[in-house]
């Protein structure tokens, strides 16, 4: 299936460079101009690898005790996307028409193909007209190429074309000051760097050395014309009408991170590269895909709405594949690697939006980010001590390599559900696998680090068991006792822990410990109102004026001081009704349907996170007008620009947030120990929905259709 937009609209380039970039979980190229552009337009022009950051200051103006100081963010590597094309003396430029006119313009991701292309029919003031074809790609099967395949054709042309190809080590990443979700300022990253002409080949090879974490990055480049290697950077032919020219770059990124010797590893990779033709690259991508979508696609029909959702489906799924770590030194970036939104860092986003999906379709994926976590066990246990906790790990709000990197406590450090989003994705990766494996070697030490922080975070007040101090994880509503999300998830956390211990032969006394927490866990219910209080203190706040606010007042968060939104009743996302949707045995239907109406008049859903969720729990809840209009903002939340951000890189949570309304939701998809059941509800025009899970090694076709008043589920 292809994404394609038609025309050149100048007011969206930054937003299209998101759309159709190109990554592999390894690296991230975002889709720029080779040309460049024009002094003062916009653009984010980056590269990065997953996991290669900068520490750099965090200042506290008023430095109490163990607030973070310095955080890790993702480094714009050197660029090497320039090319420049001249016609005899005009430069291709498309953004004025005083160097020429436009004639046709389209971008267009092939996610079967695994690129992304852009085609320009264009003509200059002189009246020399050629067509451009630029197709890219960031190889799935070897994760350290990406390439630039620049075809020129002429279609009236005759003379000089000449080709300059472009790579520099001296970038700095992005800022935006006053939105506090990127960077304040453009900084640099890089202390020593350099850029070799490697002789004999004349390519050139880029080392720059992170100046503070000392992460060493190398990208080679090398060039072939028309399928010949080309010893250089600048290319000329003459032109005659009907011919095409084609450059053909080759990009090879290394770290130091993934090994020694980052120049030579990417030198060595790239002769095997440039040993196969582009063609075979190609191939081994489409092979790549053509093996995702057999496990991944998942197919809507019904009327031409229900139909419309499957290609935004498939972006949705596509942007996860390219964002998943392609090992286990990096996580999943709330951007993935298509901006530096967030700075590039991990949320809980990763295990509870983006990991059960990949669960499901991707099995060793999703083991992929387990382990990452697990490998970064050492910090998350010094950041307990930090926070005073005993023997005991917790997880950072945001990290890129482990370290916390929030700067903001109360909606970031506070927010302990982290640690339960871990352990609930080890426990669904136990029912959804069976791994022993991995519960040996990783996953139960991941449990029992966390249980026991939930005892030594919490304790008995009156018979309960209770946790005071905490954030939801709706962040409008900061430092809380007894957030219902975080003190059902610990009880989960707990509950199950001491099951799969003791199912692996593990007898420690600790157990008992955890077991008693968990029975006396306090879970915050109103009786008048049959909900779920969000928190101890939640309902007798006064209620936010949500209709009487200004719609560009949203999201509150850019335009009210925080305090002011603690002390009401609103939410930024799913929380109560969050913890409905992953732990509806802690709750009867009529709570759940309650806390849903109730939370829903008073959430702005000014997080991407949010929508997905609503539309699982209502589906689940049969409401399915509202389920379906939710389904809507989500599924297409990146590519109409909902959320105005887009630019800064695509939400993975929401596209992982997609997958979980139609499966977890519509499909009413229930993963347990004893295997996955179905209890779908599909909207008013959807006949059938099909897609595949892998459960325990075995890879299940479901098909979900009307039959009457109900439905027939087949499997297999
Ligand atoms: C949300 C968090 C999320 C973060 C990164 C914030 O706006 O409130 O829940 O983890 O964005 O996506």
């Amino acid at each position: 299936m292809k994404y394609t937009v038609e025309g050149f609209d100048r007011d969206k380039l930054l937003l299209h460079e998101t759309l159709f970039h190109n990554a592999n979980g390894y690296l991230g190229v975002r889709s720029c101009f080779e040309e460049g552009y024009p002094e003062g337009t916009d653009s984010i022009r980056g590269m990065y690898i997953n996991g290669v950051y900068n520490t750099v200051d965090m200042p506290q103006p008023e430095a109490f005790f163990g607030f973070a100081t310095e955080k890790e963010v993702l480094v714009n590597i050197a660029d090497p996307q320039s090319i420049d094309l001249m016609l005899g003396k005009e430069n291709l430029c498309v953004f004025c028409d005083l160097c020429g006119e436009i004639i046709s313009f389209k971008r267009e991701l092939d996610m079967d193909a695994g690129t992304a292309a852009r085609r320009v029919h264009w003509r200059s003031k002189k009246g020399k007209e050629i067509i451009l074809t630029v197709t890219r790609m960031a190889s799935f099967a070897r994760r350290s190429l990406f390439t630039i395949e620049y075809a020129v054709t002429s279609v009236n042309f005759t003379g000089e074309l000449r080709l300059t190809s472009g790579h520099t080590h001296q970038v700095t990443n992005h800022g935006s000051p006053g939105d506090p979700r990127v960077a304040d300022k453009p900084l640099g990253h890089w202390g020593r760097s350099v850029n070799y002409i490697s002789e004999p080949e004349r390519g050139s090879t880029a080392v720059s050395t992170a100046s503070r974490s000392g992460i060493t990055v190398c990208t080679a480049v090398r060039h072939k014309v028309n399928g010949l290697y080309w010893d250089g950077h600048d290319f000329t032919a003459q032109m005659k009408p009907g011919m095409t020219v084609t450059l053909e770059k080759y990009v090879v990124a290394s770290d130091s991170r993934r090994g020694s010797r980052p120049m030579i590893r990417a030198d060595n990779e790239m002769k095997k590269v440039l040993s196969r033709p582009l063609p075979e690259h190609y191939k081994a991508q489409k092979a790549f895909l053509t093996k995702f979508w057999k496990t991944a696609a998942v197919t809507i029909e019904g009327d031409a709405e229900a139909e419309s959702f499957n290609l935004a489906m498939r972006y949705n799924l596509y942007q996860l594949l390219q964002s998943a770590p392609a090992d286990s030194l990096c996580g999943m970036a709330a951007k993935g690697l298509s901006g530096e939104g967030y700075e590039g860092h991990c949320f809980w986003d990763g295990e509870m939006f983006a990991f059960p999906p990949l669960l499901l379709t991707q099995p060793e994926t999703a083991l992929t980010m387990l382990r990452f976590r697990h490998g970064t066990l050492p910090k998350a246990r010094e950041n307990a001590r930090l926070l005073g906790h005993k023997n005991s790990a917790l997880f950072p709000w945001r990290t890129i390599s482990g370290a916390e990197s929030s700067g903001y406590f109360p909606a970031g450090t506070a927010q302990y559900h982290i640690n339960g989003d871990i352990a609930y994705a080890v426990v669904q990766y136990y029912f959804a696998t069976g791994d022993m494996d991995f519960m040996r070697k990783a996953g139960l030490e991941l449990l029992l680090e966390i249980c026991r922080l939930w005892l030594d975070l919490g304790h008995y007040h009156n018979g309960r068991f209770v946790i005071n101090g905490v954030t939801g994880p709706d962040e409008y509503t900061c430092m809380v006792n007894n957030n219902y999300y975080t003190n059902a998830l610990a009880k989960h956390n707990l509950s199950w822990t001491v099951h799969i211990a003791r199912k692996m032969g593990y007898t420690h006394p600790e157990l008992e410990d955890f077991k008693r927490a968990a029975e006396a866990m306090y879970l915050p219910y109103d009786a008048v109102l049959g909900i779920n209080p969000q928190d101890d203190s939640f309902l007798q706040k006064p209620l936010w004026d949500i209709d009487g606010t200004p719609e560009s007042r949203f999201p509150l968060l850019l335009h009210y001081h925080p305090m002011q939104l603690f002390r009401h009743q609103v939410c930024k996302q799913a929380d109560v009704v969050m913890s409905h949707f992953i732990l509806e045995e802690y709750a009867d239907k009529d709570a759940i349907e309650k806390s849903f109406l109730y939370y829903e008049k008073i959430t702005t859903h000014d997080s991407s996170l949010s929508k997905p969720i609503f539309c699982a729990v209502a589906a689940r809840l049969g409401l399915m007008d509202k389920a379906l209009s939710y389904f809507r903002d989500s599924v297409s939340l990146d590519l109409n620009d909902t959320h105005s951000n887009s630019a800064d890189g695509i939400h993975t949570a929401n596209s992982g947030g997609a997958y979980i309304a139609l499966i977890y939701g519509f499909a009413g998809l229930r993963l347990t120990e004893d295997g996955v059941s179905f209890t779908p509800h599909l909207p008013e025009g959807w006949n059938r929905l099909s897609f595949t899970v892998i459960h325990k090694g075995k890879t299940i076709p479901v098909r979900i259709e009307r039959d009457g008043e109900g439905y027939q589920v087949s499997m297999g």
